[in-house]
């Protein structure tokens, strides 16, 4: 399981979301890379992990707990799964939100072999019995079962093979201090530039036979706010598109027209983050406005609009997150075909 299951986030968002439709999993899953050397982008996580997974295999022990964070869709699980490839381990994959009750989290560690990968994602949604039981767990390697309820139960010591716990996160603040000195590593994936999403879309041409103009790269990479996901989902709407309305290529032509199909703007901002944009220029004022009362106005989680939306809405320059709420930036203004506060004329005062 991984956080492209949750149905939460997959409601009411255009074809263009950060997280995938439901039967394109088996495409991304064949799109995704199987060694950090096939890997593009994130040069420091790549060359900081580099280190962490050599040294250990010089060793012989299985490396320190890895914590990866970053907006859906820019290779954190994907990464998970070829530490575990770059190990020669087995990777065992759960998930926060599947760690309910404490038993959940025991019954899963006392599977695990020796050098095993334990992947949970979204792993500060974790409730909080399975995280005490986690520290222990990744500090000493046992944990202590409770068996039995009231006055009757006893704890019995479990001892658990030396492992590599790989968590990711779209919210590393949200998890708990606790919780994060645990971990040995912490990498922080960034947006790609779009040049390397040219070399995500070309790879990913390659793989799925779809013939593609560097031009045509470019301008799907342009548009795909920094994440691999979104090119790789805009590859396929643009090859659609190619293949039903032109000769199948995918050219600067048909992408430019595809995308327009898809209400993809020139920045790549897709339907919600256009709705977060006008809510806050149209419906209060540019802000500031809370989080919370920015997603009621769009009909959203706050938790998307604050995971999915504004990381790259604030990278694009369009939106400032400050202390009293959420401002519209005078980019966000234009951006909307709308003229900026300060840049408007001045309202005549009753003593002109
Ligand atoms: N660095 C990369 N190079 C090539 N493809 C990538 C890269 N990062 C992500 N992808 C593609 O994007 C998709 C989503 O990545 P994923 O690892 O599931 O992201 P996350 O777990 O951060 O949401 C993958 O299926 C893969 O095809
Ligand atoms: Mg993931």
């Amino acid at each position: 399981m991984s956080d492209e299951d949750y149905g939460e986030f997959g409601t009411a968002r255009s074809p263009v979301s950060a997280l995938p439709e439901t039967g394109e999993r088996e495409l991304e899953t064949a799109l995704r890379p199987r060694r950090l050397s096939e890997f593009i982008g994130q040069a420091r996580v790549r060359e900081q992990l580099e280190l962490v997974l050599e040294s250990a295999k010089r060793r012989g022990r299985p490396p320190d707990h890895v914590l990866l964070s970053g907006p859906p869709g820019l290779g954190k699980t994907s990464l998970s799964m070829i530490i575990a490839e770059e190990l020669n381990s087995t990777i065992r994959i759960t998930s926060g939100p599947a760690l309910e009750r404490a038993g959940d989290l025991a019954a899963m560690l006392s599977n695990l072999a020796e050098g095993d990968v334990l992947f949970i994602d979204e792993i500060h949604r974790i409730a909080r019995p399975a995280e005490e039981m986690l520290y222990m767990a990744m500090e000493d390697f046992r944990v202590d079962v409770v068996v039995g309820k009231g006055p009757g139960a006893t704890s019995i010591p479990l001892e658990i093979a030396p492992f590599t716990l790989v968590g990711a996160t779209t919210r590393s603040g949200a998890l708990t201090g606790p919780l994060r000195d645990r971990f040995g590593f912490t990498g922080h994936m960034e947006f790609y530039e779009p040049e390397e999403l040219e070399q995500v879309l070309h790879r990913s041409a390659a793989i799925l036979g779809v013939p593609i103009e560097p031009d045509g790269a470019a301008e799907i990479a342009r548009r795909s706010r920094g994440t691999p996901r979104i090119a790789n989902r805009l590859l396929r709407r643009v090859r659609d598109y190619a293949e039903v309305r032109a000769d199948g290529v995918v050219t600067l032509e048909t992408a430019r027209a595809a995308l327009e199909v898809y209400d993809v703007d020139e920045l790549g901002l897709d339907r919600l983050d256009r709705a977060v944009l006008k809510a806050l220029v149209e419906s209060f004022g540019g802000g500031p406005v809370g989080v919370s009362t920015l997603a009621v106005a769009v009909g959203e989680e706050a938790a998307t609009v604050e995971e999915v939306c504004e990381p790259y809405l604030v990278r694009a320059g369009m939106l400032a997150r400050t202390p009293r709420g959420r401002v519209a930036t005078p980019a966000a203004w234009r951006h909307l075909g709308l003229i900026p506060p300060k840049e408007q004329p001045e309202a005549p005062t009753l003593f002109d």
